[in-house]
């Protein structure tokens, strides 16, 4: 189970590092397993082994090592924090930083070539969910164009975009609708889900058959409330 905190734009650097020293020490005295990732900032980038029952991971970054490519990191910068985790095609870089699929691919094949694990995240806006689930479908797998899903160190958080920040998750069976579409497709591959979660709807998602973990914003950004939700998440069982 997946339980991963996107913190976008926010929290400070200092705030960053009382979060993850209170999210390691929360893991260092639970029992069970998790795979719990954090994407800070990248101007509150901390040594991943500091932490070492967290992984730290990048919202964003450039398909180069370094260059001239003003304003972004490449991976000698996210290799300095021992960082090997990074997200991809969310859709607030999908829309409002206009990456294209050209390019997110680009970025795709960069971190696989690094083997970084990767959350690629994929979400219709509004007007193609009206349309219903055949249209959501394709819009969706739209999204993977020229992306190999065979890569072992992928998931895919599946993220409405009307749901993102809204305080309104998608439907239930909704979700289920396309969580079981992915999974027919991408047997072995993590499905994620994101948008609105917290800790009244976590346990329901996280329920669904095809669910293996969740992308949280909001809900998310208090330590306390992240260490509840990774509690949720992990007392879902599921039947193999
Ligand atoms: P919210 O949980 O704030 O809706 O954000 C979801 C998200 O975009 C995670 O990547």
């Amino acid at each position: 189970m997946i339980t991963a905190a996107n913190f976008k734009v926010n929290h400070t650097r200092e705030s960053t590092a009382s979060y993850l020293e209170a999210l390691n020490l929360f893991l260092d005295a639970y029992s069970t397993h998790c795979d719990v990732r954090v994407y800070p900032a990248a101007s509150s980038f901390l040594k991943a082994d500091l932490y070492p029952h967290v992984k730290l991971g990048a919202q964003n970054f450039y398909p180069a090592v370094n260059g001239a490519y003003t304003g972004e990191i490449g991976s000698q910068q996210l290799n300095e924090f021992g960082i090997k985790n990074v997200l991809i095609g969310h859709s607030e870089r999908r829309v409002t930083l206009r990456e294209t699929q050209d390019f997110i691919a680009k970025k795709y094949a960069f971190a696989k070539e690094n083997g970084w694990e990767i959350i690629y995240c994929i979400g219709e806006p509004k007007d193609v969910r009206r349309n219903g689930f055949e249209a959501v479908a394709q819009y969706l797998l739209d999204e993977f164009e020229d992306i190999d899903t065979d890569y072992d160190k992928l998931s895919i958080a599946y993220e409405p975009i009307w749901a993102i920040g809204t305080g309104v998750s998608a439907e239930i069976k909704d979700i289920a609708e396309v969580l079981d579409m992915l999974k027919s497709r991408f047997k072995s591959t993590p499905l994620l889900y994101g948008g609105s979660v917290n800790t009244e709807n976590l346990r329901q998602i996280i329920s669904l058959k095809s669910c293996g973990g969740a992308l949280i914003g909001n809900a998310a950004l208090d330590a306390a409330n992240f260490c509840k939700l990774i509690q949720i998440a992990q007392n879902v069982q599921k039947e193999e």
